[in-house]
């Protein structure tokens, strides 16, 4: 059965080093694994006076959330933190209340930055906050990835094997995990 992956870049920049990631991983060959974008760039700041009547970009976030096997989030680093564009999505998705479209969903956490931890910081927020939000998180291995001018080659694809394989090895568990909570 293929897996349907929805992957969330927490950067909404126009050369957004996350996305290009994200897109990196998207041309891994791995079997059986679909990935598609679930978009937060056209969400309005949350306040819950939304909650009585959700505009289209926040019910198509938990609609793609909820339809997917898993959720993969491809994130900066901001002050040792998450971005707010990526929290103000998770606030939408996790809202109205009663209805947080993460509960017991599969979710795994990289993420890339031109300093050496590699998002390390904002990685372990995102991952508090995703406790809270009742996911099934991937532990090992963690992303962290520094992102230096040879890591993609002119196809956006990983330039390195090594690279490649530790990558790969990233999503298999994913997929691995996505397995033994669904099957
Ligand atoms: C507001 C702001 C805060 C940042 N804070 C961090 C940080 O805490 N750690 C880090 O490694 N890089 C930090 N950076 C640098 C980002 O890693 C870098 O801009 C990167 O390109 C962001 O990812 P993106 O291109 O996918 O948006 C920060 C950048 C901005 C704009």
């Amino acid at each position: 059965m293929t897996l349907r992956i929805g992957y969330i870049v927490g950067s909404i920049a126009s050369g957004s080093i996350n996305r290009k990631l994200a897109e990196a991983i998207t041309k891994l060959p791995v079997e059986d694994v679909e990935f598609f974008e679930i978009p937060i760039n056209e969400l309005p700041l949350y306040s819950y006076d939304f909650d009585a009547d959700y505009p289209a970009a926040g019910k198509e976030l938990k609609a793609g959330i909820e339809g997917a096997d898993g959720i993969l989030f491809v994130t900066p680093e901001y002050n040792r933190s998450i971005p707010g564009v990526l929290k103000n999505a998770i606030d939408w998705a996790s809202r109205p209340w009663g209805t947080n479209s993460f509960n017991q969903k599969v979710v795994a956490v990289v993420g890339t930055s031109p300093g050496a931890i590699g998002t390390a910081a904002g990685q372990q927020h995102l991952k508090s906050i995703l406790a809270f939000l009742n996911t099934i998180q991937l532990g090992q291995p963690e992303g962290y990835i520094q992102f230096t001018p040879e890591l993609l080659n002119e196809s956006g694809e990983f330039a390195n094997d090594g690279t490649k394989q530790f990558v790969s090895s990233i999503i298999e568990a994913f997929v691995a995990l996505i397995h033994k909570v669904n099957d």
